[in-house]
């Protein structure tokens, strides 16, 4: 029995590979599967972690208060190392763009063991925007030896890094898979604020849901992107705000001081899997700067405009759901305005296309991995894009 190894540490980590984790679960007989935490975040992904009820096998505990990226990178790499050598995998499978994966990627490199690369061939082709997002897949594609892209262009740009096209595959993004699952539950919101101020549905005000957490936006950016929610709701003073905010202080600081005593905007802490997907669903418009929002929101019918100069997700942008405004006040706000006050050009944008998923991703991965260990003879189908919208 082949054995797996799952290696993971933050919060869109969880989300997009519990999915995978959940489909070698029904495969039972045919692998051997243990998960490994680095918990380079922790409430985040313990929150995850509940809602899908995993139990990992080995935590290694890294988080520390505004870490750094050395401390990530050293402290996984050490604490991977023991559990490498006791586990001897047959496969690890990390996911990803974050310090946890890159690093978890080279410490099974060092031990000369099978990477298999879960959302591979993202490219912002700019290397610091995401940072350190871009260089981190960049390193982990060259590390790995079997690629899971979500969309035929990742795949396009693996190829033309001379990656051996037999080892590359199309599954689309588990973060549908993750959606589908959450959102076929019957829901009632957790969070206190939402319980009291968004009793579903919210169809009588226009209701924007704000993230942000980007190290490139840390600072003036952070600033540029409240003062453009203060200037959004003195013109629209019907809208509501809801924020939830990223742990990290170099956000929750700037965003308290600036949004904190605003009326219509509710600062939450982060939110559950459960409450977030169900207030997606229930919002007029996402601003975020997050990889995972830009892939969610197109398959529910949601406009969003995302605060970043350069995406590696190009799909949604192309298909017109996603529209890149970087962080200048002025256009946040100007391209704001447009979708609360053109019908037109919002019924345009919220068109109902579905390019990173059709919810088999996960299917798709396992059966990738049967065939390259040779344990299936024919090579599983690939995905191709839907138009289908998640109800
Ligand atoms: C990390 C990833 C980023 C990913 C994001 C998803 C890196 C370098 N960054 O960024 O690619 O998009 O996660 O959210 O891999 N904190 C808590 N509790 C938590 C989580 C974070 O308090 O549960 C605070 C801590 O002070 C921590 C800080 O946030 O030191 C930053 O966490 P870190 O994982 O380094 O950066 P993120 O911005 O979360
Ligand atoms: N998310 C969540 N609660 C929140 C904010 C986001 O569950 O309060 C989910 C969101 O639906 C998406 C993922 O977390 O699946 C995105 O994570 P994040 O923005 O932290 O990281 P990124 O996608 O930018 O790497």
């Amino acid at each position: 029995m082949k054995k797996i190894l799952f290696v993971f540490g933050t919060r869109p980590e969880a989300i997009k590979m519990i999915p995978v984790i959940k489909e070698f679960g029904v495969r039972s007989s045919e692998f051997g599967v243990k998960v490994c935490v680095t918990a380079q975040h922790r409430h985040l992904l313990d929150d995850v972690l509940e809602i899908f009820a995993i139990k990992p096998d080995y935590d290694l505990n890294i988080m520390m208060e505004n870490q750094s990226l050395f401390q990530i990178t050293t402290s996984v790499l050490k604490k991977l190392e023991p559990i490498l050598k006791k586990e001897k995998p047959d496969m690890v499978l990390v996911h990803g763009d974050t310090t946890t994966t890159f690093a978890a990627a080279l410490a099974s490199y060092y031990l000369k063991i099978p990477v298999g690369h879960v959302e591979a061939g993202l490219r912002s082709y700019d290397k610091f925007n995401p940072y350190p997002e871009e260089i981190n897949r960049h390193l982990t594609d060259a590390i790995s030896d079997i690629y899971f892209c979500p969309t035929l262009t990742a795949k396009k740009a693996l190829l033309k890094e001379n990656i051996n096209p037999k080892n590359i595959f199309i599954t689309g993004n588990t973060v549908i898979d993750a959606l589908y699952m959450i959102l076929k539950k019957k829901h009632k919101f957790q969070n206190p604020t939402l319980k009291k101020h968004f009793p579903l549905p919210t169809s009588h005000f226009p209701l924007i849901l704000v993230t942000a957490h980007r190290r490139e936006n840390f600072g003036k950016s952070i600033e540029n992107i409240c003062n453009a929610i203060k200037k959004i709701l003195r013109e629209f003073p019907d809208c509501k705000i809801i924020y939830p905010v990223h742990p990290n202080p170099n956000v929750k600081i700037p965003v308290h001081k600036i949004l904190g005593k605003l009326k219509n905007v509710y600062l939450v802490p982060p939110l559950n899997y459960s409450d977030f997907a169900n207030l997606m669903k229930i919002s007029y418009l996402i601003l975020t700067d997050s990889g995972g929002l830009q892939e969610e929101a197109p398959s529910l019918g949601k406009p969003v405009l995302v605060m970043r100069s350069v995406t590696e997700r190009p799909e949604a942008v192309v298909s017109g759901t996603v529209k890149l405004v970087g962080t200048n006040e002025k256009i946040i706000f100007k391209e704001a305005k447009k979708l609360l006050t053109d019908k037109s050009e919002y019924n345009k944008i919220a068109k109902s296309t579905n390019p990173y998923g059709d919810g088999f991703a996960a299917k798709r991965t396992v059966d990738f991995i049967k065939y390259y260990f040779g344990l299936s003879v024919q090579r599983p189908g690939e995905f191709y894009a839907t138009t289908k919208k998640i109800q």
